[in-house]
């Protein structure tokens, strides 16, 4: 169809020109803080596996022993013969942690935030979000037949002021920490504002095991129970998938009218008993979320007098560039260097804030950072 072949060259060369192309890249494995790429191993600064899980000799094992023990997949949907007791286990662990009475599991935390908001909303309903929500929440809400309306970024007056406006059934979303910006949200203030008012949910995706005593997250850090909590296990889990948390009639609804979870292949068996272990390490590995807050104070002392920096007390550090070539420039340079860092662009950050999204990780070593800081600090001086 020439329509297809005309629209899809011009979007490309549209990115293309505006220096926002992005390039899917092939690399030869990440293993301890290390990115393996063309035989050389680069210090890597762009994952979200905080606690290093990921490449954790113990969970790999755990995934083996899944695997031995359940097969490799699980063969169907969850309401049709996918769902195993070993799901049901992760289930009830995750709710007898984190406070819940009954959860979902999905196979990713963009099917969970999307199958949970098109399966709540109705037309009459309005989804009131955090303007820097991830965009599988913000796809969500532009997609469903609910009113859509934003608060300014972690702005409760606004959220306050949005909702003594008589909306009507609010359900108020935010995450626990920002992936971008790497802040967190307000927790126990928007709990307040929404009391008797709306429902409200939390996207924990970057808080889960790195917040909170035994890492129960941010609600539990900020001591809040939102009335649903999203759970991913692709960052500090070092694995993939997420589970909806929350009151058992709720969950029940989900189980039954949540698209993404009637209607697609369940999370293998092996990787929920991998999931189901991954839970118990972030809950007795205290010594990770240490050395984590030990790597960030490094991170504070090498990089704060250097412009761009930002102070956040979470893993993400971002540190703003402005102009995407500049970014693409400096990730560029740094990765000759040997470190490897992502320089994030819009349309995922607002135009201008160009930045390179540094990202800390239970495996990196205070030298890993001193040496970036060192690094970075050289190209601005020589006004790369
Ligand atoms: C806040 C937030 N929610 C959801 C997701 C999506 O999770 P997943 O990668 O499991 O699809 C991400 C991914 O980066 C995220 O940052």
């Amino acid at each position: 169809m020439p329509a297809f072949s005309h629209r899809i060259s011009q979007a490309l060369t549209q990115r293309d020109e505006q220096g926002l192309t992005r390039k899917l890249l092939a690399h030869q494995g990440v293993h301890q803080g290390k990115l393996l790429h063309h035989g050389q191993a680069y210090v890597h600064f762009s994952g979200n596996d905080y606690l290093g899980l990921a490449s954790s000799a113990e969970l790999v094992q755990a995934w083996q022993q899944g695997l031995t023990l359940w097969g490799a997949g699980s063969g169907a949907s969850p309401m049709v013969t996918g769902f195993s007791s070993i799901h049901q286990e992760l289930i009830r662990e995750l709710c007898d942690w984190l406070g819940y009475e009954d959860g979902v599991l999905f196979n990713s935390g963009f099917s969970a935030n999307q199958a949970t908001l098109f399966a709540l909303l109705e037309a009459t309903d309005t989804l009131v979000q955090d303007k820097l929500n991830h965009a599988s929440l913000m796809e969500a809400g532009m997609l469903s037949q609910a009113t859509m309306k934003r608060f300014k970024h972690n702005d409760v007056a606004h959220l306050d002021r949005l909702l003594s406006d008589n909306l009507c059934n609010p359900l108020v979303v935010t995450e626990g920490v920002f992936s971008m910006d790497g802040d967190k949200a307000p927790l126990q203030s928007i709990a307040t504002v929404c009391q008797n008012k709306a429902w409200w949910m939390v996207d924990d995706a970057h808080g889960i095991g790195v917040h909170g005593d035994m890492g129960a997250g941010s609600c539990a850090l900020a001591g809040v129970k939102p009335d649903i909590l999203v759970v991913t296990f692709g960052k500090a889990f070092g694995l993939s998938g997420a589970a909806v948390l929350t009151r058992r009639d709720v969950a029940d609804y989900l189980a039954q009218f949540a698209r993404h979870h009637v209607y697609s292949t369940a999370m293998p068996p092996a990787q929920a008993h991998a999931l189901l272990h991954a839970t118990h390490m972030i809950q007795t590995q205290q010594w990770r979320r240490d050395r984590l807050a030990t790597l960030q104070q490094v991170y504070h002392d090498t990089f704060h007098r250097l412009p761009g920096y930002v102070a956040t007390d979470t893993p993400i550090k971002p540190f703003l560039i402005g102009e995407s070539e500049c970014a693409l420039r400096l990730a560029t340079r740094l990765r000759e260097r040997g470190y490897w860092l992502t320089a994030i662009r819009p349309p995922t950050v607002p135009q201008g804030m160009a930045r390179l999204r540094i990202t800390l990780t239970a495996d990196h070593s205070p030298q890993d950072i001193v040496g970036l800081g060192r690094a970075l600090e050289q190209l601005l001086e020589e006004g790369v």
